[in-house]
């Protein structure tokens, strides 16, 4: 009998109406429109504005429209993962508020912290989950409202992220389509060079970290940039290695959209063309656990049934991986 492997049955994304340019950026802290394009390929961001909505609003909005997009009841999701490192607040889960807001009643449902590399990790989860045969219809989100731990005096982060939520619908298949492998890796002694120092238990909330800027996000962005092009390349070759993959058998490589130099230099390390490469940074900047599923969105019309796919991600953590999927429709 045919493996029962998990399907991505429907993909939608959402991101916030409003556009904040190089040219704004220009306005807050000492940049240029040609340093940000030149050094990370970004040309704009959405940013979510509205005070009284937050990343799981965004999830709401993709979950929605891949619910229409897939046929299924609010009543048959039975598992929901919501991958984010920029949660409503530190509990309950986005998830849980996500499903509160949809109506999703009969789901288990839970957040995943893995920065970037959430989208992947969460994916990863919920295959096994219907691979096991315990679960049939999973939905898989990665979202973060990134401007709400961005510190807009600071010009080495806030030029490169963005706000933005992207949710798959993962199904039994025996079809030999769906999610096929993983190789997913952490190390946390990366921690050091990109983190929020405040807000955990180790340094809860005083008047003292509001007054540092310790609730945002600090990166150290040269040793970043290294360890994920040497980490996405080598899991990337490893993953195709031990499945017998070249070049040719994969159809697209969707890399974590980080900085456009990053994406080139693990396309050239993995010998791919840049054809074959889905990019969207110019438009989203670095969506952190949106990245991956708002890619597949876009080029979702360009997708055929039987298509090749490596997603690979580097992030926070430091974690990172790569993740062959058979594309279903
Ligand atoms: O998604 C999670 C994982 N994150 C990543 O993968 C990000 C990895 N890192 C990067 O993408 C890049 O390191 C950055 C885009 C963050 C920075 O680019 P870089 O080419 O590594 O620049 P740098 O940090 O080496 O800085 C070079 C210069 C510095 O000035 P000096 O010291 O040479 O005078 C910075 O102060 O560029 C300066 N700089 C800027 N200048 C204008 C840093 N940010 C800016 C800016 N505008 N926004």
């Amino acid at each position: 009998m045919a493996r029962q492997l998990a399907a991505i049955t429907g993909v939608q994304g959402y991101v916030p109406d409003h556009i904040m340019t190089n040219a704004d950026l220009e306005k807050l802290v000492d940049t240029t429109d040609e340093w940000i394009r030149t050094r990370t390929g970004i040309e704009q961001r959405h940013i979510l504005k509205d005070p009284d909505k937050a990343t799981s609003d965004m999830c709401v909005e993709a979950v929605r429209g891949l619910l229409e997009k897939t046929n299924t009841d609010p009543s048959e999701v039975d598992m929901m993962i919501c991958a984010t490192v920029t949660p409503d607040m530190p509990f309950p889960d986005t998830a849980n508020i996500t499903a509160d807001k949809l109506g999703i009643k009969n789901a288990f449902c839970f957040d995943l912290s893995a920065a970037c590399s959430g989208f992947l990790y969460a994916l990863s989860t919920g295959a096994k989950f219907i691979e096991s045969g315990t679960h049939k219809k999973v939905v898989v989100i990665g979202a973060d409202q990134m401007s709400s731990i961005i510190d807009y005096t600071d010009r080495t982060t806030c030029v490169i992220f963005g706000d933005g939520a992207g949710a798959v619908m993962l199904e039994p298949s025996t079809d030999d389509c769906g999610v096929i492998d993983s190789i997913l890796k952490s190390d946390g002694a990366g921690r050091q060079f990109l983190y929020q120092k405040a807000g955990g238990s180790l340094h809860p909330a005083t008047l003292e970290t509001v007054q540092n800027r310790e609730h945002f996000v600090y990166q150290n962005g040269r040793p970043v940039f290294k360890a994920a092009v040497t980490g996405m390349s080598d899991v990337v070759l490893r993953l195709m290695e031990r499945n017998h993959l070249t070049v040719d058998d994969i159809t697209w490589m969707v890399p974590h959209q980080a900085n456009m130099r990053i994406i080139e230099t693990v396309a050239k390390m993995a010998d791919f063309p840049m054809e074959k490469i889905m990019i969207n940074i110019q438009r989203y900047g670095n969506t952190t656990a949106g990245t991956l599923p708002l890619c597949l969105w876009d080029y979702e019309s360009q997708l055929k049934k039987g298509d090749n796919i490596i997603l690979t991600a580097f992030g926070g953590g430091f974690t990172w991986g790569a993740t062959w999927v058979k594309w279903a429709y």
